[in-house]
């Protein structure tokens, strides 16, 4: 569902720091209007679930109804007596006023909040999600929720739409920048933190895209066909460890059909897996004109349609009244819905806007980039660069002389000052536009090397670009692949005739450094010509300061890919994305209410790969990769010894990591299982990793616990988790095809 405004206001968020106070005052006097909740609910010694109850009880069937749905997009849509105490974001949930029940007042926030321009507000973009998974570190991943959870709560918001996990089955996925990776059990470690960072700010927390929604092309009619076990072992993992250590308040349901269902009123996703299986006690919301029906989608488990109130407002009570929905059903999703509130905490601690900390949210932003940047190639150790040696640098190509560029869509966080390449006299970007946050590569650059000459050429033209890295003692070329919501990459390919402008530079200038802003893998057909590669992501609000303390060696880098880098398009899983036949609403546009009622017909994709996403599918294939999941360089070496494997509730592998060279660094170990054959799983599976600091010379013992059910398959014919009696060998490494150590245990 898209609308005309989204993305805009970027206009306003010029103004964002200078005038909050007067735009506080005048917001934060609406949020004053719901009395302070009392009663017997708001005795907080009762559960979530005993205070949910209390309220239940008393609301009449119109205050039931009212908490089923939404009120549009107040974004979008003119000041109502619905949402006027909302604070204008994406959705909201009126609450129940008579009872001092606050509205649920929701925003977007994948990698920062979103809208905040409109707001007149700042907001921190941190790097993008897919840069937080390249860390692998699950505190980084809490300190990325809690930032956010912090700003969502000073720009006045109760609800983060955040934590999108949908794993990388399909890598041109134009969402992959907003997901954590190819790996279920890094993807729902690391979505599990951020969430509960989210929500120790007293922030509903959220889960989505749930589930399959793996490609955006067709995203409201595809069909996602794949087997229960490979379901449950791949995407569904990944929900399955974010809802369990996460404990998100709220799921949202995502837009298309798996094996046939609407995930929306999909009973096996929902009731029978989500709340039954994994004992969710939270609410479900569907995505954004996600919802197509009010008795099927109620008796498979969905509690709150957004943005509005198409199939959950009159015809939900109508339905009520007539008999079809029992007030049972009704009263469950109420008592979700209520008790996720308690749980969360808004209900005590009410909205309550303060001011942004711009400078500790540059601060963690720079810091989470620092530790997710990704060295792919440093051939004769060409980085880190000194400063008192390189004379000249040639800066060429994306837009870095004034900025790092953005992943768009509904995580777009509006950039302080506006889009560095807005055309002077623009007021505002809009949906899908190309956005570039005001953080130059290249002012960061000439700031570490005070004394040397940068010069910078915009890249468009190869034989320009090369002129100016020629002579030079180093050349940086900057390369970027824009990504958005709504559409799928058309290739992996850089746009743009990167590949040319990186392949001609590098033959003029040997000292070539490659920086890459991309939020999935690109392809590489030049990759032997530069002398270094760095990934960098969507670098976030001050990505600049943290590329340039990695290419002078201030920071060591220590990132590793959670996706892995294929080296062509013919060797994945399907060698070309899927497309919806050519009607209009088959896209990924808004759809009106009356064709989500009659659902658009689906168009089938086949995830016949099953269980082989990212890694599993090259290492069965034995398809050669161009950088692996799980590789990354530093600028020291570690060397792996010593493993010892003890059975236990949970197995553990211990093992010592030692850092051979001359500077101190954080190395991620990791460890893989290899299953009994008889499992029938491809070749091995990411079951654990530490993130360890380690000084220089200095070595560390390290132990990593692995859950059972990491080492399990899902059994389809008793629906449940089992683990397969043989042998079982673990392996030790820095990355999924470097493992040295290894040790065979036998479980049964
Ligand atoms: C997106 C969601 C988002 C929602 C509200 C939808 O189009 O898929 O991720 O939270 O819009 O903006």
């Amino acid at each position: 569902m898209k609308h005309s405004r989204r993305g805009a206001g970027l206009g306003l968020s010029v103004l964002a720091l200078w005038s909050f106070s007067l735009l506080t005052t005048s917001v934060s006097a609406q949020h004053h209007k719901a009395p302070a909740p009392t009663g017997p609910w708001m005795n907080t010694s009762l559960s979530p679930d005993e205070r949910a109850d209390l309220v239940l009880k008393e609301m009449t069937l119109d205050e039931k109804i009212a908490l089923l749905h939404g009120v549009g997009m107040p974004t979008d849509d003119p000041v109502t007596p619905e949402n006027a105490d909302s604070n204008r974001g994406v959705g909201y949930a009126v609450g129940v006023p008579r009872l001092g029940i606050p509205g649920i007042d929701m925003g977007d926030a994948a990698y920062g909040v979103r809208s905040s321009g409109a707001n007149g507000r700042y907001s921190t973009a941190l790097p993008a999600n897919v840069a937080a998974a390249a860390s692998w570190d699950p505190n980084a991943a809490y300190e990325y929720g809690a930032l956010i959870g912090r700003e969502l709560r000073a720009q006045g918001f109760n609800m983060s739409l955040g934590g999108g996990v949908d794993i990388t089955r399909e890598p041109r996925n134009g969402r992959t920048f907003e997901y954590l990776g190819e790996d279920p059990v890094l993807a729902g470690t690391l979505v599990a933190k951020l969430i509960q960072g989210t929500q120790s700010a007293h922030v509903i927390g959220d889960i989505k895209h749930y589930a399959f929604n793996d490609q955006e092309s067709g995203r409201n009619s595809v069909n996602a066909n794949i087997s229960k076990r490979a379901a449950r072992e791949s995407d569904l993992l990944a929900f399955e460890i974010g809802v369990a250590e996460g404990q998100p308040a709220a799921v949202m349901c995502s837009y298309n059909r798996v094996n046939g269902d609407f995930a929306c009123e999909n009973q096996y996703l929902l009731n029978e897996v989500l709340k039954k299986d994994w004992k969710f006690p939270g609410f479900v919301l569907s995505d954004w004109g996600g919802t197509h029906s009010t008795e099927k989608a109620s008796a498979a488990g969905l509690d709150n349609e957004q943005p509005d109130s198409v199939f959950y407002g009159e015809l939900y009570k109508e339905a009520v009244q007539a008999g079809r929905i029992s007030t049972a059903e009704l009263d469950d999703h109420i008592h979700r819905i209520l008790r996720s509130m308690f749980a969360a905490g808004v209900i005590d601690y009410p909205r309550q806007r303060s001011v942004v900390d711009p400078f500790a949210g540059m601060e963690t932003a720079r810091k989470i980039e620092e530790g997710s940047i990704v060295l792919l190639k440093n051939t004769h150790a060409v980085l880190p660069l000194e400063a008192g040696r390189v004379h000249t640098i040639a800066v060429i190509g994306g837009h870095s002389d004034v900025g790092m560029i953005s992943g768009g869509g509904s995580a777009q966080v509006d950039p302080i000052g506006g889009n560095a390449i807005m055309p002077p006299g623009k007021g505002a970007t809009h949906w899908q536009e190309h956005i570039w946050f005001p953080t130059s590569p290249m002012k960061a650059i000439q700031a570490r090397a005070p004394k040397a000459t940068v010069r910078y050429d915009a890249g468009t033209d190869a034989a320009s670009a090369a002129a100016a890295a020629k002579g030079a003692d180093v050349a940086i070329v900057f390369a970027y692949q824009w990504e958005s919501e709504g559409m799928d990459l058309p290739s992996l390919s850089l746009p743009d005739h990167q590949d040319n402008v990186i392949a001609t530079v590098a033959a003029a200038n040997p000292h070539t450094i490659v920086v890459l802003e991309t939020g999935s893998p690109v392809t590489m057909p030049w990759v032997d010509a530069p002398a270094a590669i760095l990934e960098a992501w969507f670098a976030g609000s001050d990505g600049a300061n943290a590329v340039g303390n990695i290419l002078f060696g201030s920071v060591n880098p220590s990132g590793k890919l959670p996706n892995t880098f294929p080296r062509s398009e013919a060797d994945l899983p399907h060698p070309t994305v899927v497309q919806p036949p050519p009607e209009s609403e088959h896209f990924s546009g808004p759809v009106s209410p009356v064709v989500r009622g009659k659902g658009l017909p689906p168009f089938q994709v086949q995830y016949d790969e099953g269980v082989k996403v990212g890694y599993k599918w090259y290492d069965a294939e034995n398809k050669p990769v161009l950088f692996p999941f799980g590789f990354g360089l530093s600028y020291t070496t570690y060397s792996y010894s010593g493993l010892t494997v003890t059975p236990g509730d949970k197995i553990k592998a211990t093992f010592t990591v030692a850092n051979t060279g001359t500077r101190s660094g954080a190395e991620i170990a990791e460890v893989y299982a290899a299953l009994p054959a008889q499992a029938g799983e491809p070749p091995k599976r990411l079951v654990g990793w530490s993130k360890v600091a380690i000084d220089a010379k200095g070595k560390q013992t390290v132990t990593v616990e692995i859950d059972p059910k990491y080492l399990s398959i899902f059994d389809e014919q008793k629906d449940g988790w089992t683990l397969v009696p043989g042998d079982y060998t673990i392996m030790v490494g820095g990355s999924s095809q470097s493992l040295p150590l290894k040790a065979t245990i036998h479980l049964k």
